[in-house]
């Protein structure tokens, strides 16, 4: 049987983490998400926590040889063998498209499109928490407590690099860097493409209405 081995792929504010998410819940499949990864290693004060803090805050992008090796450990492990994974925010260029082809194997690309006004739009109503999980003011505000993160109690904040400066830049790189490996995925992988300017609920549905037109993931969906 086909064990899911998805990217999900789409501009800052696309909803790459917030869709991420909920596919992992569904499909019981693990979150690889280096953005995360980077974050908590600044969070924690690490040698290589403060290496990066400066280019993660300006929105550029940490070096390949780093996050090539971070994913590569990451999907080797038991949990992301046995039931699958979904990476969000790699690859990020063709540096790191390349071998993750021969190690990883994708076989589902989920393509978010969003227009840029609407992700500078969205970023500015983000608020995380240092876990990761993800809110908006407006969109997707927590239930139990107003400024509080639903799964941990942590106060929520805005991340440092939501700031419109870097913005800008995570965009540029993103058509630069990121869409050539779109484009290269083509003729490599199946590619979804979802209309992102949706609701949250309304781009998770039209992902699941795609991906039960696959077969083996069909029955899988079934299955959960
Ligand atoms: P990362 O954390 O991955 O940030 P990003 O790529 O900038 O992506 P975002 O998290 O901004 O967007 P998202 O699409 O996940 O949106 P979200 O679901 O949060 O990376 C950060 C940094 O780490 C990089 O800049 C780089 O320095 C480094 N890094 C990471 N990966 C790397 C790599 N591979 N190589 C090198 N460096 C790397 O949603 C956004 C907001 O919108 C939320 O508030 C959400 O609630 C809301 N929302 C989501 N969907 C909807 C919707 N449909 N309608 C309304 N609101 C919505």
């Amino acid at each position: 049987m086909n064990t899911p081995r998805f990217v999900i792929l789409g501009p800052q504010g696309a909803g790459k983490g917030t869709q991420a998410g909920r596919l992992v819940h569904r499909l019981g499949i693990t979150h690889i998400y280096p953005g995360q990864i980077l974050r908590d290693e600044m969070a924690a004060g690490t040698a290589l926590g403060k290496k990066i803090t400066k280019t993660m805050n300006a929105g550029k992008l940490v070096p390949i040889g780093l996050t090539n090796r971070l994913i590569r450990e990451r999907i080797h492990q038991p949990d992301c063998q046995k039931h699958g994974w979904i990476t969000d925010g790699y690859p990020r260029n063709m540096g790191q498209a390349r071998p993750f082809q021969r190690f990883g194997h994708p076989n589902l690309i989920i393509h978010l499109h969003l227009s840029d006004a609407a992700a500078v739009k969205r970023l500015s109503g983000r608020r995380v928490c240092t876990k990761g999980h993800v809110y908006h003011l407006r969109h997707d505000p927590p239930k139990k407590r107003r400024g509080y993160c639903d799964h941990d109690g942590l106060k929520l904040f805005q991340r440092d690099d939501d700031t419109a400066k870097s913005i800008r830049q995570r965009l540029k790189i993103y058509h630069e860097e990121t869409e050539p490996v779109l484009h290269w995925y083509k003729e490599r992988v199946l590619i979804i493409t979802v209309d992102a300017h949706q609701s949250i609920h309304g781009v998770y549905r039209d992902i699941l209405r795609k991906m039960k037109r696959i077969s083996w993931l069909s029955s899988r969906l079934q299955k959960k």
